[in-house]
């Protein structure tokens, strides 16, 4: 089987069959000696263009590309790139496709990697633009629910915190909705709703409650998926200073919690989610961003040799 996409721009592009097939190949990836490992990216350059801040995606991918014996270029803050001196991205994603094979990027504005897919004659991989999409952090969700859970379908998942900005629960709205039987949990401020287009694009597909409380359906969840409040995407630095305290979880939600209860979180964090709930069974978050790098390995070999 091949990945059905040349470009990793949106969760939405992804059909059932394509993220079944990643997660298989990210389980794969994880069993697989690193004496085979290391072939698989062999005279392959891979560009990684991060046009804002980022940890763990650039990380991960890095890690992914070298561990596949091949060779990362690019730049980790768009300052020191000639975007700094007015160059547009369209020139900015000509030229790398000029001298690598895979460009993974991120930038601020939404639908800059659709738009770079459009000028690329090489695979786009979207690390992340704007409030839009994180399509490859949600295969590694997935990938670590199913890990955890071993299935995805008939889980009841909490969304929390951000679900105006936070990128990462967008695509993963859209991903629950290709899986059987899912219940989602929104809990948000008033302020910080999920957006209205995407409940309208998948309400006919998964069971859709929403609270402000995080106690209302708290016994009933599997998952609980914290977000960060998303500082840099307030216009207004007042209204996130009123906001930025309204979850702060600790061991106290555990009580209340089903077993097998996991909390996870795309991270960085903040302040929402206590230390005290690092060492607790429930921690799931640490777990997922290891998860990464096989998700990433896999999307990287399944792109190598991908013709435009
Ligand atoms: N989860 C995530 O995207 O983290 P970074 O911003 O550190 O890449």
């Amino acid at each position: 089987m091949t990945l059905s996409l040349t470009d990793i721009v949106s969760i939405s592009d992804f059909s059932r069959k394509d993220i079944d097939f990643v997660l298989d190949e990210a389980a794969r990836m994880e069993k697989l000696p690193d004496s085979k490992k290391n072939e698989l990216l062999k005279d392959k350059v891979v560009a990684s263009l991060f046009f804002e801040p980022s940890t763990r995606t650039r990380l991960s991918f890095e890690t992914a590309i070298q561990s596949l014996g091949g060779s990362v270029v690019g730049f980790a803050d768009a300052k020191v790139s000639s975007t700094k001196k007015g160059e547009s991205l369209s020139d900015t994603i000509r030229v790398v496709g000029g001298y690598a094979d895979i460009i993974v990027m991120r930038h601020w504005i939404e639908g800059a990697a659709k738009r770079a897919a459009e000028v690329s004659d090489k695979p786009i991989v979207n690390g992340g633009d704007g409030a839009n999409q994180h399509p490859t952090q949600t295969l590694l969700d997935l990938y670590t629910i199913k890990k955890r859970f071993g299935k995805i379908s008939g889980l009841n998942i909490g969304l929390l915190g951000d679900l105006k900005y936070g990128r990462t629960v967008h695509s993963l709205m859209y991903a629950l909705a290709k899986f059987e039987n899912v219940n989602v949990f929104l809990i948000a401020p008033e302020s910080l709703k999920m957006p209205q287009n995407i409940i309208n694009d998948v309400k006919d597909k998964i069971a859709i409650k929403e609270t402000e409380k995080v106690e209302e359906f708290l016994p009933e969840l599997d998952v609980l998926y914290a977000t960060r409040i998303q500082k840099e995407r307030f216009v207004d630095e007042f209204e996130y200073e009123q906001i930025k305290n309204v979850y702060i979880l600790g061991k106290d939600l555990l009580k209340h919690a089903k077993k097998g209860f996991k909390i996870m979180h795309p991270l960085p964090r903040v302040n929402e989610i206590k230390q005290e709930l690092d060492s607790t069974d429930a921690a799931l978050y640490f777990e997922q961003s290891e998860n990464g790098v096989p998700v990433r390995q896999a999307l990287l070999n399944m792109l190598k040799d991908v013709k435009k």
